[in-house]
């Protein structure tokens, strides 16, 4: 049976998620995505996942209407607020990847908090990734590498990545309906098994995410060898 350390998830579905329901606003899909988060990073965290990767604002979402950009930095905000206690009662600590130094200064304060009052749990690391993209991470990966005048091997690279020390990604899931990456963790899923469901993220309960370990359980994983 395969051990199930890392577990990072593409939350797309929220729109149409508010709109089926009769919503007239978007936002209200994220409102509801948000409710998800929380119960699923509780049942990561009981069944002993050891890391969750949530794609929260792509370094693309910029594009979106500046309301909806500014609705999303605040409920990340207030999420964080919220969810504080949730993460001490749970031994989960929290970590972000992406280029949070462009990010609203009250939330860059807020996750800094965040990560600083968790620092010390050992239980589940759920990871927020904010204004994050994958070719953003390795660009910046290469200039950190050019600055030391070293060359880079697979495995100094990686430790020069956002997600240095974190464990590689297991499983990948996309909710929603399309079958793209979107720039996310494009070398850190060079061996994920992926996932991908019609379920709209509102919709994706703890069941559904069991379904998926299920599965990913049985899965022979060869990583480019033979059994
Ligand atoms: C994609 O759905 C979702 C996002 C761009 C934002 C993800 C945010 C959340 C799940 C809620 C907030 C998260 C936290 C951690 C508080 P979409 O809007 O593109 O949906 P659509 O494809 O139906 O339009």
């Amino acid at each position: 049976m395969n051990k199930l350390n890392h577990i990072a998830i593409i939350m797309d579905g929220n729109g149409r998620w508010a709109k089926k329901q009769g919503f007239l606003k978007r936002i209200v899909g994220h409102e509801e995505g948000a409710k998800r988060v929380r119960e699923l990073t509780i049942h990561a965290s009981n069944i002993g996942v050891k890391y969750l990767t949530l794609y929260a604002f792509s370094t693309e979402n910029w594009k979106r209407p500046e309301g909806e950009v500014s609705f999303l930095m605040k409920l990340m905000d207030r999420y964080l607020k919220n969810e504080l206690s949730l993460f001490l009662e749970n031994n989960v600590r929290f970590e972000t990847i992406g280029e949070i130094e462009k990010l609203p200064e009250s939330l860059q304060e807020r996750i800094s908090y965040t990560k600083e009052k968790t620092a010390h749990f050992t239980g589940l690391t759920q990871v927020l990734a904010v204004n994050y993209g994958s070719k953003n991470e390795i660009v910046r990966a290469v200039n950190k590498a050019v600055k030391t005048g070293k060359e880079v091997d697979e495995d100094s690279f990686d430790d020069l990545l956002d997600t240095a020390g974190m464990d590689p990604v297991d499983i990948l899931i996309r909710t929603g309906g399309d079958k793209r990456l979107s720039n996310y963790l494009l070398w850190q899923a060079a061996y994920s098994e992926l996932f991908f469901t019609d379920t709209l993220w509102p919709d994706f309960t703890v069941e559904k995410l069991d379904e998926i370990i299920k599965v990913f359980k049985g899965v022979e994983r060869r990583f480019g060898g033979i059994k």
